[in-house]
Parts: C-alpha cells; sequence; structure tokens
C-alpha cells in the first residue's frame, strides 16, 4: 500500500529532480544536498481530520512521510514526546512560559530515532543489505538499534574516545559492527560517505533526506500540542540537520494551510565548534569548515556540518538567530533544567537551555514570547560529564549521627533536651 502523496527528490542548488528509489545523497550535477518534495496537490482534504484521531507519533502524519510500502515501516514507537511546560525554569529565566520538547523519550534516548525509522524503513523498501553512519554517538545508537530490528547489518564510524559511553554501549549491544577511528566526526563521515559510494551500503547520516522526514515531525508535534506554532524554536546545532527539517515541517504545515505563521528558528552551537553559528553572526553566507571542533558536548563536535546551506536558510528566511555557548554555561543550564524541572538532558540538548539564558539576557528574546526548545539527547547517554563535572557526593562511616550532622539535622532527644 501506498500513501498519498507521491514524492520525490530534488537538489537543493539547481532544483533538478530524482526518483525516490534512486541510492544517491547529493546531486549529480552539483553536489549539493537533496530534500523530499511532495506532490501536495494530492494530499487528501481530510487530513486534518485524519490526524486528529490518531495518537501523536511519528507515524501520526504518514501521509506526508516518503513511505512507498507500508508493510516494510520500521517502528519502534519513535516521536509523541512530552512538551513539557517548565515554569520554574521559565520564572529562573525571566520569560512568561516555557516550553521544553524532550527527544531523550524517543526510544534509544535522542531525536534521532524519528529520522532513523525513516530512514530504516527506506533501506527496507529498497531492499539493502547494510546500512551505515559516521556518528558523534547518538545517530550510530539510534541506527543500530533500527537494523536490529530490521535484521540489516549495521557498520558505524565514530571518532575514537569522543563519544559519551551510553551511546558507545548501545551500539555496541545492538550488534552494530563499530570502528572507531583516529579522527574526528568529519572524518568519519568523509570515510562513510566514500564506503557506501563504492559498495552496495545504505548511509543513513542526515545528508540522506529521508531521514529529515522523520525529524521533520517535531514541528507537526509541537504545533499538535500548543495547538499554535511558537513564536521561537530553539535547538543545538551539530551536522545542521535538525534545525533544517523542522523548519522543512513548519513550512509543510503552512503549505497544507494548517498554520498561518512560521517560528523564528534559533541555532546553538558550543564556542569551540562553531562555524555556522559565527558565520550567521558575522553575516557570511558561506560557512567555512573548522579543522579542530572541541566542546564538551561531544555530540556536537562537528566542525564541517554538510547541511549547512539547509541550516543558514532556515535560519534566514525565518528571521531567525544562531548563537554560540562556552562549555561552562553548556553545564551550567544542564544542572538548571535538571534541577527545576526534573528534566535529565545530555549536554549537547542543555545548549538550547544555554542559548535561550544568553538570548533573553541580551534582550533578543522578549519574556511574553513563546518559546520551545528542543532537548535532543537524554542525560543518561553521558554520565560521565556529572561525576567529573558536579560536586560528588559525600563519603562516610555508616552512622545515622553523622549522617544527620552532615544534612543539618539534629537527633529528637537532643532537641527534647534543648
Ligand atoms: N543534539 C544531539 C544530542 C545530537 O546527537 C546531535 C547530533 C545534535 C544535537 C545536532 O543535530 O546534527 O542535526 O544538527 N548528533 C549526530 C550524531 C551528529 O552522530 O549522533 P544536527
Amino acid at each position: 500500500m501506498t500513501y498519498s502523496p507521491s514524492y520525490f527528490m530534488k537538489c537543493i542548488g539547481c532544483s533538478r529532480e530524482y526518483s525516490p528509489e534512486e541510492i544517491i545523497y547529493t546531486c549529480r550535477i552539483c553536489d549539493d544536498v537533496l530534500a523530499v518534495e511532495y506532490n501536495f496537490s494530492e494530499v487528501p482534504r481530510n487530513l486534518e481530520e485524519k490526524w486528529k484521531k490518531r495518537p501523536l507519533s511519528v507515524w501520526k502524519y504518514r501521509e506526508i512521510l516518503p513511505v512507498t510500502r507500508t508493510e516494510k515501516i520500521v517502528s519502534m514507537g519513535e516521536g509523541g514526546t512530552n512538551l513539557h511546560s517548565c515554569r520554574r525554569l521559565a520564572k529562573t529565566l525571566g520569560l512568561k512560559a516555557l516550553h521544553v520538547k524532550n527527544e531523550g523519550e524517543n526510544p534509544t534516548g535522542s531525536f534521532k530515532d524519528r529520522g532513523m525509522t525513516v530512514g530504516v524503513t527506506k533501506a527496507n523498501e529498497l531492499g539493502m543489505q547494510s546500512v551505515a553512519c559516521a556518528s558523534t554517538g547518538n545517530t550510530s545508537a539510534s541506527l543500530a538499534a533500527y537494523a536490529a530490528k530490521a535484521g540489516i547489518k549495521c557498520i558505524v564510524i565514530i571518532p575514537s574516545g569522543k563519544v559519551a559511553f551510553g551511546k558507545l554501549a548501545q551500539a555496541i549491544a545492538h550488534g552494530a559492527q563499530v570502528i572507531q577511528i583516529r579522527g574526528n566526526f568529519d572524518d568519519a563521515l568523509r570515510m562513510v560517505r566514500e564506503l557506501c559510494t563504492r559498495h552496495p551500503v545504505y548511509l543513513l547520516n542526515s545528508l540522506n533526506p529521508y531521514r529529515l522526514e522523520g525529524q521533520k515531525t517535531i514541528a507537526f508535534e509541537v504545533k499538535d500540542q500548543l495547538d499554535t506554532v511558537p513564536d521561537k524554536v530553539i535547538l543545538p546545532v551539530g551536522n545542521a540537520g535538525n534545525i533544517s527539517a523542522i523548519w522543512k515541517g513548519f513550512n509543510e504545515l503552512k503549505e497544507l494551510g494548517m498554520t498561518d505563521t512560521l517560528p523564528q528558528m534559533i541555532g546553538i552551537q558550543a564556542e569551540g565548534a562553531a562555524p555556522i553559528a559565527n558565520a550567521v553572526k558575522t553575516g557570511k553566507e558561506i560557512v567555512e569548515p573548522l579543522a579542530n571542533p572541541e566542546t564538551i558536548a561531544t555530540a556536537i563536535r562537528i566542525g564541517a556540518p554538510v547541511n549547512w546551506k539547509k541550516a543558514v536558510k532556515a535560519i534566514k528566511d525565518s528571521g531567525g538567530l544562531a548563537e554560540t555557548v562556552s562549555d561552562r554555561e553548556i553545564i551550567e543550564a544542564q544542572k538548571l533544567l535538571a534541577s527545576q524541572e526534573g528534566i535529565f538532558v545530555e549536554p549537547a540538548s542543555a545548549a538550547s537551555i544555554a542559548g535561550l539564558k544568553k538570548l533573553v539576557l541580551a534582550g533578543k528574546i522578549n519574556p511574553d514570547e513563546k518559546v520551545v526548545c528542543i532537548t535532543t539527547g537524554h542525560g543518561l547517554k553521558d554520565p560521565q560529564i556529572v561525576v567529573e563535572k558536579y560536586a560528588k557526593p559525600i563519603e562516610v562511616d555508616a552512622e545515622l549521627g553523622v549522617v544527620e550532622q552532615l544534612i543539618g539535622l539534629k537527633p529528637i532527644e537532643a532537641i527534647a533536651m534543648a
């Protein structure tokens, strides 16, 4: 069975079109990245009514996902993450309200699952026997899990020593072939791209436009959960697929007549790995790659983001912004969100909160604006950071008196005597 409408791939540079069955990741003519486009005239008329009857999830929106054979869908219940109303944190930051869309609630603990359910479904449809990705950790964890579910071989190439343990453990546990290279993410991506050109291995980095189609459902869910489109959407940016995907999602809602307004897209990068933010902030049209990116937020430790053109366009067209945050600001934001809202996110995700804080202080976000921060990955992905950067628990002898003294509680007899 096929859902309507029909779809195809299109180069974002020269507009050349490619059939959905082609295994291709960049334009054969100009080497630009591709995007999936739909023939929106074929969309069923009662689409909004249909959607309303379904629970929140990636596949709720299946009519505008690029699936040809529904029996090939590989799903583990991705999407449907909470949009938390964060009243305490809003107050701390000087905002009237704040919503956090916590993507750490996905099956493998990050937003990548939205992309992988669609991407691995596509691999399955195309009859691919192997899939591969380069990763700073989450992509590999997610791909390994979805490939396991589909019974497809999975190869992941990661920068040695720079992937958080939780993520590495996931890729290993799900049975992927994990190869650590003495190089960074950008080197790994270059290698895996070449590997997938030379062999029948399906590339599932965010260069693959089908993956981004799954990720655009973040926009659909935010609109459904808020019952409106927010003023600002803030998220961390690494390889820059997600910001482009979410912007595409909001634009499709507009094209379908489901919203009149669009949000401003705000991309946050870590100071030491900020090729896009630095270009946007200095008004440059071209993003120059950075040779040695460095940040505590290893998920976004990327110097040559492949989707930079899409991301710069999303920021510009939406009238948005880009900002950088220091590693110290990232950890402070992680602490704030965890200790005031009960939401534990990994450092890269906390960059969105750190960026929000900085932009509110700079007067670039007004207190009464509707702001949604996307927290992209679960805090348990990278527990090492907390052990290293937070105050360590105190160790004492197993005596209650000592514990009482430490927490400032007097024994009851002592109170009675007083
Ligand atoms: N947040 C987290 C937790 C991530 O893992 C990533 C990317 C991003 C944000 C940035 O998203 O690349 O779409 O701009 N992680 C990739 C990976 C690169 O390999 O797991 P982006």
